[in-house]
């Protein structure tokens, strides 16, 4: 008995390991209150795993965050979950008085930051510096919003194409570089998202970006890291201090869903040492992953380049633009200092602002591959649950993601 049962073992084990990726799909459960695993295999459909709902309104499995499908032996409580009333209100800067700067959130003149040169008012709850261009300034918060204190008093905010010798010089949305094969060395203001691949540049302000100047890069393979300041959103590093924009790594096949996890995903990169090779293409490969997927389907990673994430970046982008923000705001309540504009995006949950947040879980962090299979396609009932970490309150844009 013991051996037949150590075969059928063994043949399920078999079954169990064929590459296709497991079906996630609702069921509710009746009257019980704690359920041992939050997914259950189907009895009728072995590859099929059942997330359970439980018998209450709103009422799922606990999650467990960004768990791979195969972590699913955990025991779980059902909990209800409400998607749109959202935690309770906490009320902004209880501790942290006059840190506000123009622009900033306020309850009370007494968020604002005031000293002998501003006596910010709070106007419909945004802080309004006294000060204006020509003002005595200590510090740049004493200034109103696109100003800074240069030499005790406020200045206008450098724009795009002037020059410039610190980040905080010029408009909020742009950053001070220089583009090194031009042929004045200065450093200008340059907007975000602006330069062109295969465009080289420097920092002038590298402390303000924790650049790391490192000292030996040569062979070393170049790697695409992320960047606000490239079109593509893509840079590399090429010295100590000089850096290029690159198209960003990208899917070869658009579609990125395969039948089957471990499916070679071919990937698109840019990373010659050459900076006059930058449009060259080389492929590498990586793996698909299986997710808490509704069709058996395993997802390549997402890369920045891929249309998907493109969307995600640049729908905060907008966003973040069409805000009234100081850059010397310190944008987390927390400190005391959020921009207004902002605050109130964050009380609405609102869709575009959250996008950004899905790009960095689904495409910069360590881990992004596996959160980006783990939530692309759920089911809206999987995504209440088993990925509810992830999805936050924020189901209202769930079709987009999983188009
Ligand atoms: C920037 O340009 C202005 C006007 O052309 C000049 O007066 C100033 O010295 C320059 N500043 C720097 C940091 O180069
Ligand atoms: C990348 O892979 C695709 C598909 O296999 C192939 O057509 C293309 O030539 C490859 N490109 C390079 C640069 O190897």
């Amino acid at each position: 008995m013991k051996l037949i049962l150590a075969i059928f073992a063994t043949l399920i084990a078999l079954v169990y390991s064929r590459d296709e990726c497991r079906v996630f799909s609702c069921s509710s459960i009746e009257n019980e209150e704690r359920v041992k695993h939050c997914a259950e295999r189907d009895e009728n459909d072995f590859g099929s795993w059942n997330v359970k709902q439980c018998n209450q309104k709103n009422s799922f499995c606990k999650t467990f965050g960004f768990k791979s499908p195969g972590a699913l032996q955990y025991p779980a409580r059902c909990e209800v979950i409400e998607p749109e009333e959202g935690e309770e209100e906490e009320k902004p800067f209880a501790n942290n008085l006059g840190v506000g700067v123009e622009g900033d959130h306020c309850e009370s003149y007494k968020d604002c930051h005031r000293s002998y040169y501003s006596k910010a008012k709070c106007e419909d709850n945004v802080c309004k510096a006294s000060t204006k261009e020509g003002s005595k300034c200590k510090v740049h918060i004493d200034c109103p919003m696109g100003h800074f204190c240069d030499s005790k008093t406020c200045v206008k905010s450098r724009k795009a194409g002037q020059n410039c010798t610190k980040e905080i010089e010029c408009e909020i949305g742009h950053s001070c570089l220089q583009l090194v094969e031009h042929d004045n060395q200065e450093n200008i203001c340059i907007p975000d998202s602006y330069l062109d691949d295969g465009v080289l540049f420097s920092y002038a302000d590298t402390g303000f970006f924790n650049i790391k100047e490192t000292d030996n890069l040569e062979g070393k393979q170049l790697e695409p890291t992320f960047s606000s300041h490239c079109e593509s959103i893509n840079q590399v590093q090429l010295g100590k201090n000089l850096f290029q924009c690159r198209k960003a790594d990208t899917n070869l096949i658009p579609d990125l869903s395969r039948k089957a996890k471990g499916s070679n995903c071919i990937i698109q990169t840019y990373t010659h040492e050459d900076p006059k090779m930058f449009e060259l293409q080389t492929n590498k490969t990586e793996k698909s992953l299986c997710g808490f997927n509704k069709d058996s389907k395993a997802w390549c990673p997402l890369k920045a380049g891929d249309k998907i994430a493109q969307y995600l970046y640049f729908n905060w982008v907008d966003k973040k633009n069409s805000f009234k923000c100081s850059r010397f705001s310190q944008n987390d309540p927390q400190t005391g200092s959020i921009c207004h504009d902002l605050f109130v995006a964050q009380q609405a949950d609102d869709e575009d602002l959250f996008s950004f947040t899905k790009f960095k879980a689904t495409v910069l962090n360590p881990d992004s591959a596996q959160v980006w299979a783990n939530t692309a396609n759920n089911n809206i009932c999987v995504a209440k649950s088993l990925t509810q970490d992830f999805w936050g309150n924020h189901f209202a844009t769930f079709s987009h993601y999983t188009h």
